[in-house]
């Protein structure tokens, strides 16, 4: 019997690969991450990341496939990512995804990692509740939009230029606290006040973000001010954010009157915005649906469960490379 799904993920500086079942349930998941490789760089640095999935994915796989105990007869397809994400990085996990297929014969399908970042909060349980409105704040990407079922969507709103990840990655940097910028800056916003006024980009505006003017506000009041305290910066920084997403988050509440809320990527894994959008949730009482944080940064798993949405709706497999897909298939 084909009952599992093998799914690939290597759309930036993740080798990420597991072995999922229809209903969510994750036999096995092996992540190899690139943070040392990136890390004197401030940034990931596309070449190195091609290399560095290249190196890890045949073992990452063969890995995964010795700890499920699943051999190739056992797999129903394989997914793997086609974008967004980087060009090298992704054509290093579609070419090990095809050469795979042809030597199994088993199906491969290119999957939007937006859509799999929008099933990692039905990993291991199913936990949504439609119609739903979903936020995704990634390092990549930040958008709302509504969802009647987990596959058909309205997008409400994405960002005008950075995301909001990549802020935090940014402002990291700039405070000194290295990668990943994300845990790194709320650990010190738990130890700080949010005492600086920093702005709301857009906060009263619709669905759309901007989080680029806050970063270079942080920029220029650290110019100004080099003795300023990291942890209260990071605190001020972090409340500004949180101001944005939860006015965006409610207004789609009060439009779309919703059953659930979905946070996913991978600023989901934030304390302080899992605590924000709890409180919003219950105000409007609606559920809150949220990975646990395991399943908020990028990883296989989800990219493996939306391959079997993939599958069930007959969706034409298509391995072409997109570094810039929104959220169509
Ligand atoms: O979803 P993800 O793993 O990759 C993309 O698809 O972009 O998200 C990575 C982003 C990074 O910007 C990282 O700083 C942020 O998620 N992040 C966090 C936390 N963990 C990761 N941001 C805030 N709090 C965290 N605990
Ligand atoms: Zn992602």
């Amino acid at each position: 019997m084909r009952k599992y799904v093998l799914g690939i993920e290597t759309s930036c500086d993740d080798t990420s690969v597991a072995i999922v079942a229809q209903d969510g349930s994750v036999l096995a998941i092996k992540t190899v991450s690139q943070y040392e490789v990136h890390q004197a760089f401030g940034g990931v640095y596309p070449e190195l990341a091609s290399r560095a999935h290249l190196e890890a994915i045949l073992p990452t796989i063969q890995n995964v496939m010795n700890e499920a105990n699943v051999s190739p007869d056992d797999l129903k397809a394989i997914g793997v990512t086609r974008g967004p994400g980087l060009i090298g990085s992704l054509l290093i996990g579609l070419s090990t995804a095809q050469a795979l297929s042809m030597g199994w014969g088993v199906p491969v399908y290119g999957i939007n990692h937006l859509r799999g970042h929008m099933r990692s909060v039905d990993l291991e349980e199913q936990r949504t509740q439609y119609p739903a409105v979903v936020m995704l704040v990634s390092g990549g990407h930040t958008l709302v939009a509504h969802l009647s079922d987990p596959w058909s969507y309205r997008l409400l709103g994405t960002t005008r230029d950075d995301s909001v990840g990549e802020s935090y990655d940014k402002v990291a940097r700039m405070l000194g606290l290295g990668m990943p910028g994300g845990p790194a800056i709320d650990a010190a916003a738990k130890r700080g006040t949010p005492v600086l006024r920093l702005p709301r980009p857009m906060k009263n505006e619709g669905y759309e973000f901007s989080f680029s003017g806050l970063k270079s506000s942080v920029a220029r009041h650290i110019e100004k001010h080099p003795e300023v305290s990291v942890d209260d910066m990071s605190a001020s920084f972090v409340a500004a954010c949180l101001d944005v997403l939860i006015a965006k988050a409610e207004r789609a509440v009060i439009e779309c009157q919703p059953k659930s809320l979905i946070i996913v990527g991978g600023v989901a894994a934030s304390p302080q915005l899992r605590d924000g959008m709890a409180k919003l949730t219950q105000d409007h009482g609606i559920s809150l649906c949220l990975p646990p944080i395991k399943w908020a940064t990028d990883n296989g798993a989800m990219i493996g469960l939306a391959t079997w949405d993939y599958i069930e709706k007959g969706i034409k497999p298509d391995l072409i490379p997109k570094p810039n897909l929104s959220l169509e298939t």
